[in-house]
Parts: structure tokens; C-alpha cells; sequence
């Protein structure tokens, strides 16, 4: 059994003396047998997760438990601790007036149209919202619809009518909430604030997963944006603002890490976690006997993404430099932003964009590292996703793949349009060269951002070693958002 109350009707019942927003900046909070968080930062790290994910719920204004791990005790930031169990209840979760702020937003007027069977909404402020009635009747909030510390949705489809129309519906709560119920007699309560953040709208898109993207060139040489190690680790905002760096531009540079193995996966764990690929959960990069891949030599790399022949290629690399060759003409870092390119060929040559963008290549790579394997793909190497945005290059002549899916008269025509493609990446204005120091990352977005280096010479005085890891965007773009309540007071859900 669910139990859901409203922080605001334990303010209203005198249990909470300081402000929801203050706990949301970082008040503490003591869950249960001496459990202790601290604002919303403890979502997701705090070692017992059904902990966390009850005190999670406080970002959105609700404290939640669940059958027996209720905690039986609630603290809240400075001044404010009182126990809440006795007023827990299922009533208590629509009642209650909501504060200032987003959530100070009530109805105007809620209109029926049941020709279109939908709701016309107006809110205190914001745009008018159109609702169907079956989408409320599928979003119902209540704990038996919607279960609340998953944050899922608990109804099934089998259960509900596409032709459902309410019964009723009024304005409780001063106006915040709407009360509808349906011929069922099952009542579902929406929330102002909630329902005006669920509008149906094609512009409204996620500012994180569908960034404004901005492209570089040559100007960063000697400008890469850059970031402290351990302030990532430490400091929340600069963990966020390394990664809209690498969200919107592509590439950054982080200094100050610790010179062994080991600096990635802690970085990573800020984020979430690595990815384990053919190469392993990390990989070493230095010269090796009977080497798995060309990086493992001390050639030049020509400029190129990792893995085009997965599926789900990785969409952030590090490169962390352990220790640098002593060869001072060798072993440079080159980077190149693939949208520039991209960009760059559709402008000038946009028959050959078009080519890119259409004709598959194959890509694959064979050989035992971490796992003995053998993988292929094939992908045009100018990329958009479903919707049409830029998704990534697909460049690697290292494993680009001796057999062509393609009739055999474009063969020719491939050709040439991978030699344009070459000769836009390497203009001297699109390159980046940072040569890595002992203790530094490049961080990347592999699709987006091509990289390579020069060959050096390997020396008796020492070697050149780097350790590179994956992560990529979906936990990447999880942690932005998670980030952003806390940051930007953003409203989870
Ligand atoms: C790699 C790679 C670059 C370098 O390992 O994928 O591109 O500088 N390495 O060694
Ligand atoms: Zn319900
Ligand atoms: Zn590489």
C-alpha cells in the first residue's frame, strides 16, 4: 500500500517549519534507522536506494513510502524536525494549496468539448492546454494509477476506454487542482502546475537531449575549455558545466587528475558508469606486441570516431594521459568537430553531402582483446537521427571494411565523396592540436568529434601511456537533468 502526503499540508498542520525550497537547496534530512541525506543531491548515491528514491520525492514536493519502509521518522532542514507519521494519509495528497513559484500556477477556466473529447484548459499564466480525455484518464496520479516512488505507471491500457468521457469535473484547492471523475466513480486529481508542464506541443523539446549545438574550429587551439578533476568530483555545477560543454561544443579538457588507471572510472562514476566495449570497461593505450588496434602502436592515428561497427557506438571518450612520450615532435592530439565538416560539405559541395549523407559504408573490426570478437555495421557517414538532427560522423578509415554493400558502379562515386569529406576535415581552420600532459583528458563526444595524433618514437627514457573509457549520453543526459532540479529548481517530471 502507497501512502502520499503533501509537504505543504504538513506545513499547513505546523510539522514543517522551515521552506520545501530551503530542503530543496540542500537542507538535511534523516529517512529512517539514522539514514541521513542531504537536499535532492543524495538521488540516485545514496547507499540504500529505496531510501534515496523516497527522498527524491521531496524535489517534486511529496514525501512517499511504501508498505512497510515507511520511515518512521521524517527530518527536515534546520529548525524543522517533527516527526510526520501520524498524518500520514491517502487523503492528504490533493488538499493541500500549493506555494509560490511554478507551483503558485491555478486553473482559470476548464471548458469541456465533448465533440473532440478533450478538456480546454486555462492556466493563471502559460499558454491554454488541450487535454483528451482519455490521455487524463491514462495520466490519473492517483497511488493506485500511478505508482509513486517509481515514479510508473501502475494502470494498464487493456483498462481504459479511447471513447471515455468524465462524468465531472471541479476546481479544488483554491484552483490548483482539478478534480475529474470518471463514470467509473474513480477520481483523478491534477495538479495546475503539473498538468501545465504536460501540454501538447511540438516546440517544446528537452533543452538537454536536444541541445543547441555549437560548432568550433581552429579558434579553440590553445582555448580548449577546461575543467578541474577534482572539482568535478566535489562540485556539482562544475559537474554540470563540463558536461553541457561537451553536450553543446563537443570537446573539453579536464586537468588535475591523478597520474594512474583508475582516474576515468572515478569521473565516470559522477556520471554513472563506463562502458564496456571490445576493448574492455577501460583500455590501455601505449605501444604493444601483437596489438589489437593501430592506437596500440606508435603510428599516427588519422583522424577518426571509435567503434563505427557497433550498433550503439559510444557517445563520450576519454582520453587520460598518463604519462607522455618524450618524443617532442610526436604524439599531438588532433581534434575536428564533425558537424563543422558536415556543415562545411553541405554548403560547397551539397552533391556530395547528399552521397555522404545516403551511401552506407562498412565498417568492422576482428581480433581478441577483452573478448574474442568480430563486429560490423554500416552507416552513412553523415548522420541525422529521426528527427531529422545532426546524430554524428561516421569516419574511421582504420576499420573502414575492405567489402562495399553498394552496386558496384557507386563504387567510384563513394570514393570521391570520402576524399572530399577528408579534405574539408583536415583544413587547417577545422583543426584542434593539444599535445596531453601527465594528468590531463580530453573529453569528447565520439560520434560528434573526430580525433587522431601524430606517430612518435618510443624511447628508452619512457613510454607514452593513455587509459580511455566510454560513457555515453543517455547517462550523460540522465545525470544533466537530475542535476538541473537541483541547480535550476527544474520540476522532475
Ligand atoms: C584511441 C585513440 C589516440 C591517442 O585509442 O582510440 O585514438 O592519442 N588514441 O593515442
Ligand atoms: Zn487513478
Ligand atoms: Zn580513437
Amino acid at each position: 500500500m502507497a501512502f502520499v502526503a503533501n509537504i505543504h499540508a504538513l506545513a499547513r498542520h505546523g510539522l514543517v517549519r522551515g521552506s520545501v525550497a530551503s530542503l530543496r537547496q540542500g537542507g538535511a534530512a534523516v529517512l529512517r534507522g539514522g539514514l541521513e541525506a542531504r537536499g535532492t543531491k543524495c538521488v540516485g548515491q545514496h547507499p540504500d536506494r529505496r531510501a534515496a528514491s523516497l527522498f527524491s520525492v521531496f524535489g517534486r514536493d511529496w514525501f512517499t513510502g511504501v508498505g512497510r519502509n515507511l520511515p518512521s521518522k521524517v527530518e527536515m532542514t534546520a529548525g524543522c524536525f517533527k516527526p510526520i507519521s501520524s498524518i500520514m494519509s491517502r487523503k492528504a495528497y490533493s488538499t493541500q494549496a500549493a506555494p509560490k513559484g511554478e507551483k503558485d500556477r491555478r486553473f482559470v477556466s476548464v471548458s469541456r468539448d465533448d465533440s473532440a473529447g478533450q478538456y480546454r484548459v486555462e492556466f493563471s499564466s502559460g499558454p491554454v492546454g488541450v487535454y483528451p480525455y482519455v490521455w487524463m484518464r491514462d495520466n490519473c496520479r492517483c497511488p493506485d494509477c500511478y505508482h509513486p516512488s517509481s515514479w510508473q505507471r501502475a494502470s494498464s491500457i487493456t483498462d481504459l476506454d479511447p471513447d471515455v468521457v468524465p462524468s465531472s469535473e471541479e476546481l479544488v484547492d483554491e484552483g490548483s487542482v482539478l478534480r475529474v471523475v470518471w463514470p467509473d466513480q474513480h477520481s483523478s486529481d491534477f495538479q495546475a502546475a503539473w498538468l501545465n508542464r504536460q501540454r501538447f506541443s511540438e516546440s517544446e523539446k528537452d533543452k538537454v537531449g536536444s541541445p543547441e549545438l555549437q560548432t568550433f574550429g581552429g579558434e579553440l587551439n590553445g582555448r580548449i575549455p577546461t575543467f578541474d578533476f577534482r572539482r568535478l568530483l566535489e562540485e556539482d555545477k562544475e559537474l554540470y558545466n563540463w558536461l553541457d560543454v561537451l553536450n553543446v561544443k563537443g570537446l573539453a579538457l579536464v586537468n588535475g587528475a591523478p597520474i594512474r588507471q583508475g582516474a576515468l572510472e572515478e569521473l565516470a562514476e559522477k556520471v554513472a558508469y563506463t562502458k564496456t566495449t571490445n576493448y574492455g570497461k577501460t583500455f590501455q593505450v601505449f605501444s604493444k606486441q601483437e596489438a589489437s588496434n593501430l592506437a596500440f602502436t606508435p603510428k599516427a592515428l588519422l583522424l577518426h570516431i571509435d567503434l563505427p561497427y557497433y550498433n550503439y557506438t559510444p557517445g563520450i571518450q576519454m582520453l587520460h594521459c598518463i604519462e607522455q612520450t618524450s618524443d617532442a615532435s610526436g604524439g599531438a592530439s588532433q581534434f575536428v568537430d564533425g558537424l563543422q565538416v558536415a556543415e562545411q560539405v553541405r554548403q560547397e559541395f551539397p552533391e556530395i553531402y547528399q552521397t555522404l549523407r545516403t551511401v552506407e559504408v562498412d565498417f568492422r573490426d576482428k581480433g581478441s582483446d577483452y573478448y574474442v570478437y568480430h563486429l560490423k555495421q554500416r552507416r552513412p557517414i553523415i548522420q541525422y537521427n529521426k528527427h531529422g538532427e545532426f546524430m554524428c560522423v561516421n569516419f574511421n578509415d582504420h576499420v573502414r571494411a575492405p567489402y562495399m554493400s553498394l552496386p558496384v558502379e557507386k563504387v567510384k562515386e563513394m570514393y570521391k565523396a570520402m576524399k572530399v569529406f577528408e579534405e574539408v576535415m583536415y583544413r587547417p581552420g577545422n583543426l584542434v592540436e593539444q599535445k596531453l600532459g601527465a594528468g590531463e583528458i580530453a573529453t569528447f563526444s565520439n560520434g560528434r568529434v573526430l580525433h587522431g595524433r601524430s606517430s612518435f618514437i618510443v624511447t628508452k627514457a619512457g613510454r607514452r601511456h593513455l587509459e580511455g573509457a566510454f560513457m555515453d549520453w543517455d547517462e550523460a543526459h540522465s545525470r544533466m537533468r537530475i542535476l538541473r532540479e537541483t541547480l535550476f529548481g527544474d520540476e522532475p517530471l
